[in-house]
């Protein structure tokens, strides 16, 4: 089994179907340009049937991007899978990505379909496409809630169709790191044709376990494709996050075993790009790419990073495009770090009576305001009358 690992973005398709995340063409297309840049393998660029203004962000994408495949959502029909085509037409690499659900519970009440129908809808929708591409995606939707007999069953067809990439979705975030990871396995052993596709995970963030049931459909179930999003931006509660998916799977190599071709010091500019275009902040204290990420504020962690940044770091801040890491003065912070900062101010105070003075006084500051800025810094020693 290949040890390489692909990386399916799909910010400008499921991203875009959380409620007022919906982007203009010239938007998705600069993100789309970011995520060339991070070196993402598949682009998921839109669902070129939903409306006109999709198909020509897809159009558009398909014609601009070069160096990752280009991807159309489109349910299991004709109309969709021929629309999805012509949107991708000129696209470098392209790939259909068709879907249809296989749980009891949508298949009832969604679709009212039997499962025979559903299966027989499955196939012929992947016969149709791969008249059009030779790169088709199919996903199972609410894949983890359905019955693991039924849906090995589809499996198997839709690769004797000639599906390339089988996805097993969980659509609403339902499942658990391990019974996620081990139901993609028991069902690759299932499906007696399973090595002739790749597997692939898309997990949803409802009970905010979709990072680590990606990586347990990967770790366990044998898994070579992530579906993710930029800040993990997606319908509800989102979908896996891109940098957290990558970054564990880089910083944890000793684990997984696995590489992505993800350029990780892309990271944080593509995270702002979302967040800026969608009016979606980041919270500070998400993984990799929030304010406090890399930020250390009290004064035993930045003692410890002055010494060696490993003491608190498991990561490094330019690895994913911060400029550097972040020690925070304020009431927490010892004097190793308030020098430290009078060092990189440029400020040479006299004797170490005078550092004590003016350490003091920041102390005496920081009780009254919760972050000290250089600026303020520069005024204590001013008072003290020792700048250098
Ligand atoms: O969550 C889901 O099931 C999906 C599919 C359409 C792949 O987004
Ligand atoms: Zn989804």
């Amino acid at each position: 089994m290949s040890d390489q690992l692909i990386i399916f973005d799909t910010t400008l398709r499921d991203g875009e179907q959380s409620p007022g995340a919906s982007m203009t063409r010239d938007e998705k297309l600069r993100i789309a340009r970011q995520l060339e840049r991070l070196k993402v393998d598949v682009i998921e660029a839109g669902f070129a049937a939903a409306s006109n203004g999709d198909f020509e962000s897809i159009q558009t994408i398909a014609r601009s991007i070069k160096d990752s495949t280009i991807c159309s959502l489109s349910r299991a029909n004709d109309r969709d899978i021929a629309r999805a085509a012509e949107a991708l037409k000129d696209a470098h690499r392209g790939r259909i990505h068709t879907f249809i659900a296989t749980s009891p519970l949508h298949m009832e009440k969604k679709l009212r379909m039997t499962p025979e129908q559903v299966l027989e809808q499955a196939k012929q929708a992947v016969r149709f496409g791969r008249n059009l591409m030779d790169d088709i995606e199919f996903s199972a939707e609410d894949g983890y809630r359905s019955e693991p007999d039924f849906l090995a069953r589809v499996i198997e067809a839709v690769i004797n169709e000639g599906a390339t990439t089988i996805n097993v979705p969980d659509t609403v975030g339902y499942a658990i790191p391990e019974l996620y990871g081990e139901f993609i396995r028991k069902l690759r052993e299932r499906v007696p044709n399973s090595d002739k596709a790749v597997w692939s995970v898309h997990c949803h963030n409802d009970l905010g376990m979709a990072v680590a049931n990606s990586l347990a459909g990967v770790k366990i179930g044998g898994a070579r494709q992530i579906e993710c999003t930029i800040n993990g931006l997606g319908e509800r509660a989102g979908n896996c996050s891109l940098e957290e998916v990558v970054m564990a799977i880089k910083t944890r190599k000793d684990y997984f075993g696995l590489d992505v071709n993800i350029d990780t010091q892309h990271i944080v500019a593509a995270s702002r790009l979302v967040s800026q275009t969608t009016g979606f902040i980041v919270q500070p204290n998400k993984a990799v790419v929030g304010a406090n990420a890399f930020a250390h504020a009290s004064g035993i962690h930045q003692d410890g990073v002055l010494k060696a940044r490993d003491t608190y770091e498991i990561m490094r801040a330019e690895d994913v495009g911060w400029a550097a890491n972040k020690i925070v003065l304020g009431k927490l912070s010892g004097r190793n770090a308030f020098k430290q900062r009078l060092q990189e101010l440029g400020v040479e105070l006299d004797s170490e009576a005078a550092i004590n003075q003016a350490f003091t006084r920041f102390k005496e500051l920081a009780d009254r305001k919760s972050e000290i800025f250089d600026e303020d810094i520069l005024a204590l020693v001013n008072v003290d009358g020792g700048q250098g």
